[in-house]
């Protein structure tokens, strides 16, 4: 075959995309092992105390090392000052960017979105475009002409990597694409996963940030100085290459269009300094297939399945070995794959594998209630749901009602809520996400709902989950599929 014929189309608008969607890789069904409940309801349970010491601490670094370039300025020391307070910026920001971009930082979701959006203009990055383009990267990693953040289309380009650790290409693209969307002209490419109803958000969000860096570039000027423009805008250029550094060990080499996280995402064992930096992002694999944890107990979460995943790569010096080496291959034929290793099987069924199977029966993060009494009798006379008394406070629970899935929960202890148990972003179960005081977060793009009002609070959800009558009656919960709507 020849390289033409090799070549794909990575356009999220071209004909790849279609196919991907005809063919059932788009939006998938992925690969998940096995997590035992009460595990896993500790992995996802949220905090603010850690994020608070590391976001801390990163502030503190980034301007004890922006005073030190600032005495420092007019001697070499300026050098490794600017350097450090650089990296910092426009490269650690990166991984804050990704954690508080999924809620799973802090426990308050108002401290997550104040960082995200520093961290986002630290990055260039747009932030309702960067949210969504990653909640499609989640849905459809490394699926050619659905995955917006493929970092090398095959055949890797070398050429555009040795500028892009300054920046020089992707740095200046971004902010063209800003200029472009605070002009209010949102491209077919972004409009592909960005829903019309944020496009203003979009446009103000461009405009507000361009505004800032035309600000500082002002100021530099107005001072006759190059300081403001190190701190802010060309910060981003010079200290970007430790983001390319981290962010290429995630996929980089591995396959394209499989729905298996093991096969197309590596996990890189770190020092802890890296894993500082990097919030843990090194424990990549886990982090695709369970976003709902949050950084700090990614180690942990990697301990309770590694014996269902594929070895991690024992140093990041391994992994850039195994790197260089997929690359130099696809770039001679990009249809070169690593050798196909054996996948060790789940020691028990994965939840999405009990979600599918044919009797419908999910065992994984709920008891499941089903019955099968037709709608009309359900709607009027209700469906016994269980007894009251077995329902904790906090747990969630699936719950079968003429092939209809529903989610009942207690999220106080005079509070059983009934709603549909299906995000209404896209096809997750609820029963497997996290309840957080009165909020479902969903397990696939960590989108969130009050459950007292089914309103989502969260993107990526958009659209409220429809509520069910659920009462009480002799120590019975009952319950009934009439949609609340007040
Ligand atoms: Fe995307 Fe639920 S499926 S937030």
């Amino acid at each position: 075959m020849s390289m033409q014929a090799a070549r794909r189309n990575y356009s999220l608008a071209g004909p790849e995309s279609k196919q991907a969607i005809e063919d059932g890789r788009a939006n998938g069904d992925w690969f998940l092992p096995f997590v035992d409940q009460t595990v896993m309801s500790e992995l996802t349970a949220r905090s603010n105390g850690r994020a608070a010491v590391d976001v801390l601490l990163w502030l503190a670094l980034l301007v004890g090392s922006g005073l030190w370039a600032f005495v420092a300025w007019g001697s070499w020391w300026s050098v490794p000052a600017f350097a450090i307070y650089g990296a910092l910026y426009g490269g650690a920001a990166d991984a804050r960017w990704h954690e508080c971009g999924h809620g799973t930082a802090f426990r308050n979701q108002r401290a997550n979105d104040v960082v995200y959006y520093f961290a986002s203009f630290a990055m260039f990055r747009e932030p309702t475009v960067w949210r969504w383009s990653h909640v499609r990267h989640h849905s459809d990693t490394i699926v050619v002409g659905r995955d917006p953040e493929i970092v090398f289309p095959r055949p890797p380009s070398f050429g555009l990597l040795i500028p892009n650790i300054v920046n020089l290409v992707g740095g200046p693209a971004l902010l063209m694409r800003m200029a472009r969307h605070a002009l209010g002209k949102v491209g077919r490419q972004v409009a592909d996963y960005v829903p019309a109803s944020e496009s203003r958000k979009v446009v103000w969000e461009a405009r507000a940030f361009l505004g800032v860096h035309s600000a500082v570039a002002i100021w530099s000027l107005l001072a006759w100085s190059i300081l403001p423009l190190l701190y802010v805008t060309l910060a981003t250029f010079y200290g970007v290459w430790l983001a390319v550094f981290f962010g290429i060990t995630q996929h980089a080499g591995l396959r394209e269009d499989v729905l298996d996280h093991r096969l197309n995402t590596r996990t890189v064992y770190m020092n802890p300094l890296f894993r500082f930096l990097y919030l843990n992002m090194n424990y990549h694999v886990e982090h695709h297939m369970f976003p709902s944890v949050p950084y700090r107990n990614l180690p942990a979460l990697h301990t309770a399945i590694k014996n269902q995943l594929l070895p991690p790569k024992p140093s990041t010096l391994a992994a850039y070995r195994e790197i260089i080496f997929a690359l130099r291959k696809q770039r001679a034929n990009p249809l070169f794959d690593l050798p196909l290793p054996e996948l060790p099987s789940p020691s028990q069924p994965s939840r999405r594998a009990n979600a599918m199977s044919n009797d419908g029966v999910v065992a994984w993060g709920a008891d499941t209630a089903r019955s099968t009494a037709g709608p009309r009798a359900v709607a009027e006379q209700g469906v016994d749901l269980g007894a009251e008394g077995d329902l904790s406070l906090g747990e969630l629970r699936r719950v079968e009602v003429n092939d209809r899935t529903l989610l009942m929960c207690r999220p106080e202890p005079d509070l059983i809520v009934l709603t549909d148990g299906l995000c209404t972003h896209g096809n997750a179960h609820l029963a497997d996400g996290l309840l957080d005081g009165c909020f479902v977060e969903c397990p696939k793009h960590n989108g969130r709902f009050d459950v007292r009002t089914g309103e989502p609070v969260r993107r990526p959800a958009q659209v409220p989950l429809r509520r069910h009558t659920i009462s009480v009656v002799d120590g019975r919960l009952i319950g009934r599929i009439t949609d609340v709507t007040d």
